[in-house]
C-alpha cells in the first residue's frame, strides 16, 4: 500500500538522517509505485487492443534522468518538448525509436537534429510543415512525421491546462475556416506524413472530453486515409492528460477506465489498423512523489496557528500561486517521523519564501504542528518538486528514490526496511552562485 510505504519512508528519512536540521527539505520517489503505474498503463491498453502501442512518458512531468531510465526499463518511451528534455531522454538511454518530439516552438536546428536521429516529430502548425518539407527533401530520415491538431472540443476546469479550447495555442485548430481542408490537402501532398496527433488534456479535463478529442482525431485520420485512397496515416498519437486525484491516496480515474471508455466511444481506434502512441505524464508520477520538510518555527498571527516550513513556492509553485486549482494534502508527523494523531486544529502551513502568499495550505485542519515536526506533502511527483522555481535563491532539494523490503518468507525478517538511492543531489550554494552570474561579477561595472 502506497500510504504505508510512505509512512515507513518518512520514519526512515529521519532515522537515516536524510531529513535533518541541516537538510530540512527533501523529496522522495516511491520506486514501486512508479513501476506499478507503468504496469497499469501498459496492461490497460493491452486489454483493449493488440495494436502496437508506444507509451511515451511526457518528460515535462518529471524531468529526471533516473525516472526516465526506470520507465524505459518498464517498457515506456519519452515524449519530449524541448532540446533539454530530449537531452534527458538520451542520457537515460531512451532510443530515438521510442521518442516523440512535440513542442510548439521548434527551431530549424531542433527539427534537423530530430530528423537526423530518426525521432518521431509532430508538426504543431503548417509553417512547421514547410520546414519539414525542406528537411525531408534535403536528406533521408527514419523519423515518423505527423501533424498535431486541436479538435477544439472545449476546456476543462483549469484554463491554463486546457489544450483543446477554441483559441488554444497548440496544433492546427481544426474547426477554423478552411483548416480541416488544409490538413487533408497537406497529407495528400506529402506521402511521408504518416501520423496524426492530438492531446486534449490535462488536469481538470473530464475523461469524456478527452475521449471526444481522440474521437475527432480518429475521424480525421479516417477521412484522410479515405481521401488518399490508402492507409497513409498508420499511427495515431492520442496524447496524455489523465487527471490525478489530489484529495486522497486513491488512484482515480484509472488507465483501465480511460482505455475502456476509448474502446466504447472510438472502437475503430483499437481494431488494429492504427499503431498508437500515448503521452501520459502526471498520472504516472504524481502519486509517487512526496516532499518532506521540517517545521522550523511555529507561531500564531491574528489567532491563527502557523507552521513555518522549508517547502513552499520553490517546490509547489502552482499550488502557492493558484491554491484553488492545485490543492495539495499536508500530512503531520512528529519529529521522529511518526504520524501525528489527535485533534485537528485549523492552521496555516507556510513555506520559506519572503512573500505573504507562500503558503502550502491555508486554514487547514490537521493535528497541531510543533517545532521540529515533519510535514509530508504527498502527490508531488509530477510538475512539482522537479520543477524548481528559484525565488529567494532557495536551493533545489535532494531527490531520493526509495524501496521498502517486502517480507519474502512471511516471517517478518527484512520487512519494512527502507533503502534510499540518490536521484538528484541537493543544489549547493556554489552552484547557486555559479548559475547566478558568479563568473561575471564585474559584467555591469567599469
Ligand atoms: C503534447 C502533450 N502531451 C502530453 C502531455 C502530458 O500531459 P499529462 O501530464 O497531463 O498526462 C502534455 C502536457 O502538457 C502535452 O502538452
Amino acid at each position: 500500500m502506497a500510504s504505508s510505504r510512505r509512512d515507513l519512508a518518512v520514519r526512515a528519512s529521519v532515522d537515516q538522517g536524510l531529513l535533518s536540521p541541516a537538510e530540512p527539505v527533501v523529496a522522495l520517489l516511491d520506486t514501486a509505485g512508479i513501476r506499478a503505474s507503468a504496469a497499469a498503463l501498459t496492461s490497460a491498453f493491452a486489454a483493449v487492443t493488440d495494436a502496437p502501442v508506444l507509451h511515451a512518458f511526457a518528460v515535462k512531468a518529471a524531468p529526471l534522468v533516473p525516472v526516465l531510465r526506470l520507465l524505459h526499463e518498464a517498457g515506456l518511451g519519452a515524449e519530449v518538448a524541448s532540446p533539454g528534455e530530449l537531452a534527458l531522454a538520451r542520457a537515460a538511454g531512451v532510443p530515438p525509436t521510442d521518442t516523440v518530439l512535440d513542442s510548439p516552438a521548434k527551431t530549424p536546428a531542433e527539427l534537423r537534429q530530430a530528423l537526423a536521429l530518426g525521432i518521431a516529430v509532430n508538426a504543431d502548425n503548417l509553417q512547421e510543415l514547410d520546414r519539414l518539407d525542406a528537411l525531408v527533401a534535403s536528406a533521408p530520415t527514419a523519423s515518423p512525421l505527423g501533424i498535431r491538431v486541436n479538435p477544439q472540443v472545449g476546456a476543462g476546469s483549469i484554463g491554463a491546462l486546457s489544450t483543446a479550447t477554441a483559441t488554444s495555442k497548440f496544433g492546427v485548430a481544426l474547426r477554423d475556416e478552411g483548416a480541416r481542408k488544409a490538413v487533408v490537402q497537406a497529407y495528400l501532398e506529402r506521402p511521408w506524413l504518416t501520423r496524426l496527433h492530438t492531446h486534449t488534456g490535462s488536469q481538470g479535463v473530464p475523461l469524456a472530453l478527452m475521449a471526444e478529442g481522440v474521437g475527432e482525431a480518429y475521424a480525421l485520420a479516417e477521412e484522410i486515409n479515405r481521401t488518399v485512397g490508402r492507409q497513409q496515416i498508420d499511427t495515431l498519437d492520442i496524447g496524455g492528460g489523465l487527471p490525478v486525484n489530489f484529495h486522497s491516496d486513491e488512484e482515480t480515474p484509472t488507465y483501465a477506465e480511460y482505455a475502456r471508455l476509448l474502446a466504447d466511444t472510438v472502437p475503430g481506434l483499437f481494431d488494429g489498423r492504427y499503431g498508437l502512441v500515448t503521452e501520459f505524464g502526471r498520472s504516472l508520477l504524481a502519486k509517487h512523489g512526496t516532499v518532506l520538510t521540517r517545521v522550523e518555527y511555529t507561531k500564531t498571527s491574528g489567532g491563527r496557528p502557523i507552521a513555518v516550513t522549508h517547502a513552499g513556492v520553490q517546490l509547489a509553485t502552482r499550488t502557492v500561486y493558484a491554491p484553488d486549482a492545485w490543492p495539495l494534502r499536508v500530512l503531520a508527523y512528529d519529529s521522529e517521523g511518526r504520524r501525528r494523531t489527535g485533534e485537528d486544529t485549523v492552521q496555516d502551513v507556510a513555506g520559506p519564501a519572503c512573500f505573504a502568499g507562500d503558503l502550502l495550505a491555508t486554514g487547514r485542519a490537521l493535528p497541531l504542528l510543533r517545532q521540529g515536526d515533519v510535514v509530508a506533502v504527498p502527490d508531488t511527483g509530477a510538475y512539482c518538486f522537479a520543477h524548481h522555481y528559484a525565488y529567494n535563491s532557495l536551493p533545489r532539494p535532494g531527490i531520493h528514490g526509495f524501496t521498502v523490503a517486502e517480507d519474502g518468507d512471511g516471517g517478518g525478517g527484512g520487512d519494512g526496511v527502507v533503502t534510499f538511492t540518490t536521484v538528484r543531489k541537493p543544489q549547493t550554494l556554489a552552484e547557486i552562485v555559479a548559475e547566478s552570474g558568479g563568473a561575471h561579477a564585474d559584467a555591469l561595472v567599469g
